[in-house]
């Protein structure tokens, strides 16, 4: 081969090469998938209906244990308290939940105050709500997310 057409022949290359390449490093327009946002806690739970038919669970598992039975004496034998006092559990487990609800009832520490809650008290309740939670077969993932909410609720509760 020539030198002139050897230079020809390897410009060629090199220049196809070089195409090759550069059409590898063509930007992808297809546009990202958008992530799907998870639900909030209160859809996975599946609503006020749910989260109603869990607490009033709640509420008879906490009346039939006998560490907190007493605790809710006075509550129980009254039924416009008891229905305030049921409206207002459900209005805060939906509304902490991420429902379209406002809790208006007591901050935490005002709603206990006086009552001397013990350590094993708060761990009773929260019992009597995972056994609830338990009877309603909800996912050990919407548990866990629902007590890490009240976890830290336990120091406005006990103690005072
Ligand atoms: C995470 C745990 C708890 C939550 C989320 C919770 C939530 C509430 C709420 C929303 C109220 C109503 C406040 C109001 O009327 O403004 C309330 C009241 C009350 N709570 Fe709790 N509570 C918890 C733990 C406990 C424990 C451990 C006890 C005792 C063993 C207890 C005993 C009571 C009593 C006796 C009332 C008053 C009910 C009435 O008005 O007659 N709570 N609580």
């Amino acid at each position: 081969m020539k030198r002139s057409t050897f230079m020809v022949v390897a410009g060629l290359l090199s220049v196809s090469m070089l195409a090759v390449s550069c059409k590898k490093e063509e930007k992808d327009d297809t546009p990202a998938p958008t992530p799907t946002p998870t639900p909030s806690l209160y859809t996975r739970l599946g609503g006020d209906g749910a989260i109603t038919a869990v607490t009033d669970q709640f509420i008879q598992n906490v009346l039939a244990d006998p560490t907190i039975a007493d605790n809710f004496q006075a509550t129980g034998s009254d039924p416009y308290r008891f229905a305030l006092f049921r409206e207002r559990l459900i209005d805060q487990l939906c509304a902490a939940t991420g429902g379209p609800y406002t809790y208006t009832g007591a901050n935490m520490y005002d709603a206990h105050d006086g009552m001397n809650i013990t350590d094993a008290e708060f761990g009773a309740l929260v019992s009597a709500l995972v056994a609830s939670l338990n009877q309603f077969n909800v996912p050990a993932a919407e548990q866990n997310e629902l007590l890490g909410i009240l976890g830290p609720m336990q120091t406005d509760i006990v103690g005072h």
